[in-house]
């Protein structure tokens, strides 16, 4: 949009989903596909993340960690630190996703932690908030993304290296996207909170990004709105149609 010249952003989150089969087709139309100047990044689960940087090398899509824990090694039964992830020549993770929440219980303040920990460690930053249904209906949308945003904000010294993601709960995996209206509405107030609370300057470089239910038929409309900056996808970012995702500010 006119006034930022935010890169346009897509991730895809294949959360438990994969194996090597698919993940070599997968591999194999991503790379082959077309992806203008959109910044891609896909991820795998942890079993798979070696094996997917490696199909993935020298292609310009890079793979993300779906989680990691807040130190860097101990005795932490099932966990990876952001240490591990950079080792192995990765530089993304996701934190804080609705699942990671509502599944296995994590705080914000938990969230926050892994974030300044991932951060410190250099490591870049999907960060994801989003409220659930009973609290849209309830009229808590702002207060609780703000909320969450609010125990990022103090920990995260540098927004450089954040990308976050505004994903409603209601809409994940639910093939019940926002509207583009809805996901606009929600972006620029986080951009306002931001500038008032962070900076002006953070407010407009980061790139705040939708996720739920996002398919290649309501992509371009939902890219279209001046505060939507790319998206996270699930469900449809194991299928060739995400391409089309990645594509969606093209005419
Ligand atoms: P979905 O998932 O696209 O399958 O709704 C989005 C997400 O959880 O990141």
């Amino acid at each position: 949009m006119a006034g930022n010249n935010r890169k346009f952003f897509v991730g895809g989150n294949w959360k438990m989903n994969g194996s090597k089969d698919s993940i070599n087709e997968i591999c194999g139309w991503l790379t082959a596909g077309d992806r203008g100047d959109t910044e891609v990044v896909v991820g795998p689960p942890t079993a798979y993340l070696g094996y997917v940087q490696e199909k993935l090398a020298g292609s310009g899509v890079y793979a993300a960690a779906q989680n990691c824990y807040k130190v860097p090694k101990g005795a932490f039964t099932g966990e990876i630190s952001p240490a591990m992830i950079k080792d192995i020549g990765l530089e993304w993770v996701i934190l804080g996703h609705s699942e990671r929440r509502n599944v296995f219980g994590e705080s914000d303040e938990l969230i926050a932690e892994k974030i300044e920990h991932a951060l410190a460690e250099g490591l870049k930053v999907i960060a994801c908030i989003g409220e659930k249904l009973e609290e849209r209906e309830a009229g808590k949308t702002e207060e609780v993304v703000f909320r969450q945003t609010k125990a990022f904000k103090d920990k995260v010294k540098d927004w450089g290296k954040v990308v976050l993601a505004y994903e409603p709960v209601w809409a994940i995996g639910t093939g019940k996207v926002a509207t583009p209206q809805q996901a606009q509405e929600v972006h620029a107030s986080l951009r306002t909170w931001l500038s008032e609370n962070v900076s002006p300057a953070v407010a407009n470089s980061l790139r705040i990004i939708y996720g739920g239910s996002v398919s290649a038929s309501n992509c371009k409309e939902l890219a279209t709105q001046g505060d939507i900056d790319g998206f996270l996808v699930g469900g449809a970012s194991l299928k060739p149609d995400f391409v089309k995702i990645i594509n969606a500010r093209k005419s």
